[in-house]
């Protein structure tokens, strides 16, 4: 370790302006300057290459690689910063072009999840993700990078090279977090199986990095979670419980936000944790609508979500931040039916918590009654067709409020005649 060694990071960014992107390549790149700032990592440099293709060998032009070179010399940066995934190859070709260490915004994602995973699931997650971007990299060719390792005992089997004692290790690793992170799931099927004994319905929030899903939540639940200007603040899930006006109570569910270009590695290895956005019964999209690209944002959260296997549940979108917008500027008609909404003032969320009871109680009546406390068939019915809002016992009755589909609350209305709209 040299004494002079430099606190933070320096980083030069690279890349490229190929046609037709998703995202604006300056856009990409501000996104990519957040990330590298969210990993604690200062950036001194820039350099966009206009492309149409990339160049198998170096991603790269070799003309552009010199120029690269030149200005990581003159920032005296540590590293470059790709804002494209690299292949194994092109990422050892330009470490060897370049002379220093050179990642891509995949493996700076991973960085990031890597710092501010809190649950044990959530850093077995990420290590297993880790550890599959690093196993198509741990080949001979990267010698010119191997560090002089103590070694000694444990380290090697005999005749074996650090390389393979390497790889085999990491096998093993990525088996035993499998292994392990499948057990979780399974444990936590068995808490959710024994939940829906009593059937609450579940919404998720979902959306791009930084839209303001936990700000949101903690406006409607006052749950207290981490609230930054930073991507990725929330990494692990939380649920609270959300009354809503008519009387039903929900899980409400804070997940992980989506990013362009996340790391598949990473999409992977959160599936389990993504389940609670699959099996949801509804999903509000927060959208940030006073960044420039949102309609790309809510197009490659939507990408995400099928990914995931959460495109069939529906959605009500929650356009945000609306407090930065003005409203001539608010988009009119897409996406439908949005609520307009601030989760930093308050403005707009009623209007949302009405939404979103209208669509988990979507052609449902709401219905009162009073039944013997020997009826629980009824309440049984009511609860498989419908769903309980209220029910107390009291001497020998229980009075249920409920919301059921039409026909439930006619039969209802016929053999129980006191049975009045809840
Ligand atoms: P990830 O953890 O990256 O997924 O972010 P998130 O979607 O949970 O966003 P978060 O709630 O952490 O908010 C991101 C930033 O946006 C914070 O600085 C919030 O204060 C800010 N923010 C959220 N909602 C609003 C809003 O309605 N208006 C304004 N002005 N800022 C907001």
């Amino acid at each position: 370790m040299h004494s002079t060694a430099r606190a933070r990071e320096r980083a030069v960014l690279v890349a490229v302006d190929a046609p037709r992107p998703l995202i604006p390549v300056r856009d990409s790149l501000l996104e990519l300057s957040r990330l590298a700032a969210t990993a604690g990592i200062a950036v001194v440099g820039e350099l966009v290459q206009s492309l149409k293709r990339a160049h198998p060998a170096t991603f790269i032009g070799s003309g552009k690689v010199e120029e690269v070179k030149a200005l990581v010399a003159s920032t005296e940066a540590d590293v470059v910063i790709f804002d494209d995934p690299l292949s194994p190859a092109q990422q050892r070709n330009l470490e060897k072009g370049l002379g220093c260490k050179v990642v891509d915004r995949s493996a700076l994602i991973l960085d990031i999840f890597a710092q501010r995973a809190r649950s044990i699931e959530g850093k077995m997650q990420v290590e297993l993700a880790q550890l599959q971007y690093l196993q198509p990299r741990l080949t001979r060719a990267w010698t010119h990078l191997s560090r002089q390792r103590g070694g000694g005992v444990g380290t090697r089997g005999p005749g074996e090279t650090q390389l393979e004692v390497d790889r085999r290790r990491v096998r093993e690793r990525i088996a035993q977090l499998r292994k392990r992170l499948g057990d979780t799931e399974r444990t936590r099927r068995m808490h959710s199986d024994e939940r829906t004994a009593i059937p609450v319905p579940t919404v998720a929030l979902v959306g791009y990095t930084n839209a303001g899903k936990s700000t949101l939540m903690n406006a409607l639940t006052r749950a207290g979670v981490l609230v930054e200007d930073k991507l990725f603040a929330t990494l692990d899930p939380t649920v609270r419980r959300l009354r809503l006006p008519q009387g039903l109570t929900v899980l409400l569910a804070d997940t992980v936000g989506f990013i362009h270009k996340l790391p598949h590695q990473l999409v992977e290895a959160f599936k389990s944790t993504l389940e609670q956005v699959r099996t949801a019964n509804l999903l509000i999209h927060v959208i940030d609508a006073s960044h420039p690209t949102w309609p790309e944002q809510l197009r490659i959260t939507e990408e995400v979500l099928v990914e995931i296997g959460a495109g069939d549940v529906p959605v009500v979108y929650a356009l945000n931040k609306s407090d930065l917008v003005s409203l001539g500027a608010l988009p009119q008609v897409s996406p439908p039916d949005a609520v307009v909404l601030s989760a930093q003032t308050g403005a707009g969320l009623p209007a949302l918590l009405v939404r979103i009871e209208q669509r988990l109680g979507a052609g449902l009546s709401r219905v009162r009654c009073v039944l013997p406390s020997d009826r629980s068939d009824i309440v049984a019915l009511l609860r498989r067709t419908g769903r309980i809002v209220e029910e107390y016992y009291r001497d020998g009755e229980v009075t249920v409020t409920a919301l059921v589909p039409e026909k439930v609350a006619g039969q209802l209305r016929k053999e129980f005649p006191g049975t009045a709209a809840g």
